[in-house]
């Protein structure tokens, strides 16, 4: 290349690449450092390669498993749905969830990284929890070195599912590290006759033992596919998806129609890793805010700490407690003398309408809190139809003749009611609107 040059490519950026690079005296940038923050999702090509190869894995596992992803029930017999163990639900194992849910297999996860878990249940899989308080978030949204006791309890998990599961499709990594080895021999051997693992980890090394990288191999009856061409087996999406990338990365650097390298730019000081022929060492990393402080609990036998989670989430990522049995009497007591009291000393027409009022409050606070927080808007969207009610009643106010406070509460609460109503019709179709498939 000549002086100057510039060479934008998949470039692992280590110390002696830089070097190499440096002394041709060009700027290099490398799609592999470009970090994972919202604004650098367009030019992201990990992730739409990873995107690619998780799709991918379940097209090359459904091509040898001998078995429908989906139950079948014939007038010549039936089969039940392919079980699926994704393990390392990032951009490939979300990516392979949504193939392998479609095809209609019973789909499981697992991830270190908890936040992963509403992901995983949001695309209609189960996640697998370790009770173990170690939480696997590392930085930029990748995994961390998890402990040797936590890979222990983990392998446990997987030795149990390996008896369990027909398909097991791994992707765990951390980013400059070999794979873990997550799948060992004794757990291909537990697994039946004609299952298959698609090993997406196999250029590093491989989560299983038995991968054999860039092949497909049966061992112990188990097919075992360590491909690791996996996106050029979809070329043309592959090249179209990596050319709206780099079309995106340049889009960004252009300044008054030059090409200009900004280093104060986030995201073309980490992907910059030689400009004019000096060698740039990786950025510093940004201080992350303290991490809260979590209850510790004592690590516990791995196999008896394993457990399914069937708590249901609310919010990011932490579970929340549907109200308990007792919560819900002791809260009901309460209102109930409440409401007999306030009967003692208010008219009775006050003590009925209030008495509609903290029931309505008190149901729908049953009906929300037990229902998992990513359908919360939804449910709100159409259950504030239901505030039409107030409508009516407003209307019976304000048109009562009186120019009373009654009234004026009346007509403000036929306002408040409509921008409720229309708001919630307005959500709906905007999620409807995410789900519906537009022109390619
Ligand atoms: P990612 O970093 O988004 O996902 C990896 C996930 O593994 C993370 O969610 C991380 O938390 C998890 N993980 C790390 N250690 C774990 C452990 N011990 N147990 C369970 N989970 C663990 O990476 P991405 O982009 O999804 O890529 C996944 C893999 O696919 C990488 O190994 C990548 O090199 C590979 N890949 C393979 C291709 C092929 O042709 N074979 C093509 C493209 C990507």
């Amino acid at each position: 290349m000549s002086e100057g040059a510039t060479l934008i490519s998949m470039l692992e950026g280590d110390e002696a690449q830089r070097a190499a690079l440096a002394e041709r005296k060009i700027n290099a940038i490398s799609l592999q450092r470009i970090p994972r923050i919202t604004r650098a999702q367009k030019m992201d090509v990990l992730s739409s390669m990873a995107n690619i190869a998780g799709y991918q894995a379940v097209v090359e596992a459904a091509a040898v498993y001998q078995g429908f992803f989906g139950g079948q029930v014939t007038a010549a017999g039936s089969t039940r749905p392919a079980k699926v163990l994704i393990i390392g639900a990032g951009v490939a194992g979300l990516a392979a969830i949504g193939a392998a849910r479609s095809l209609g297999a019973e789909v499981r996860a697992f991830d270190v990284r908890p936040a992963t878990k509403e992901q995983v249940e949001s695309m209609g899989a189960t996640f697998l929890m370790l009770e173990f308080d170690e939480s696997g978030e590392g930085e930029g949204g990748y995994a961390k070195i998890m402990s040797d006791e936590f890979i222990d309890a983990e392998m446990a998990l997987f030795r149990e599912q390996a008896d369990e599961v027909d398909i097991i499709i791994t992707t765990a990594l951390i980013p400059g590290r070999p794979a873990p080895k997550l799948i060992l021999e004794d757990m291909v051997d537990r697994m039946k006759t004609g299952s298959v693992i698609v090993d997406l980890a196999s250029s590093r090394g491989g989560n299983c033992e038995l991968t054999v990288p860039g092949e497909a191999v049966v061992a112990r009856g188990v097919h075992i596919l360590g491909f690791t061409d996996l996106p050029s087996r979809k070329a043309a999406t592959a090249s179209k998806f990596f050319g709206g990338n780099i079309a995106h990365l340049l889009d960004d650097m252009m300044s008054d129609g030059e090409f200009v390298f900004d280093l104060e730019d986030e995201v073309v000081r980490a992907a910059t890793i030689v400009f004019e022929g000096e060698p740039l060492a990786p950025p510093p990393r940004k201080p992350k805010p303290a991490p809260k402080p979590v209850e510790t609990r004592s690590a516990v036998d791995p196999p008896a700490a394993i457990k399914r989670e069937k708590k249901r989430s609310h919010g990011h990522g932490q579970p929340a407690e549907p109200p308990s049995a007792m919560k819900t009497v002791t809260v009901g007591a309460v209102l109930i003398a409440l409401t007999a009291l306030l009967g003692t000393y208010a008219p009775a027409e006050f003590v009925q309408h209030f008495t509609v009022f903290v029931l309505a409050c008190f149901i729908g606070w049953q009906v929300v809190w037990s229902v998992t927080a990513a359908l919360h808007t939804p449910l709100m969207s159409v259950t504030n139809a239901i505030s039409g009610i107030i409508i009516v009643g407003g209307m019976l106010q304000a048109g009562s003749g009186s120019t009373g406070l009654a009234a004026i509460l009346g007509a403000v609460a036929i306002l408040f009611a409509s921008i409720n109503i229309a708001g919630g019709f307005l959500v709906t179709q905007r999620m409807l609107k995410m789900f519906q498939r537009g022109p390619s």
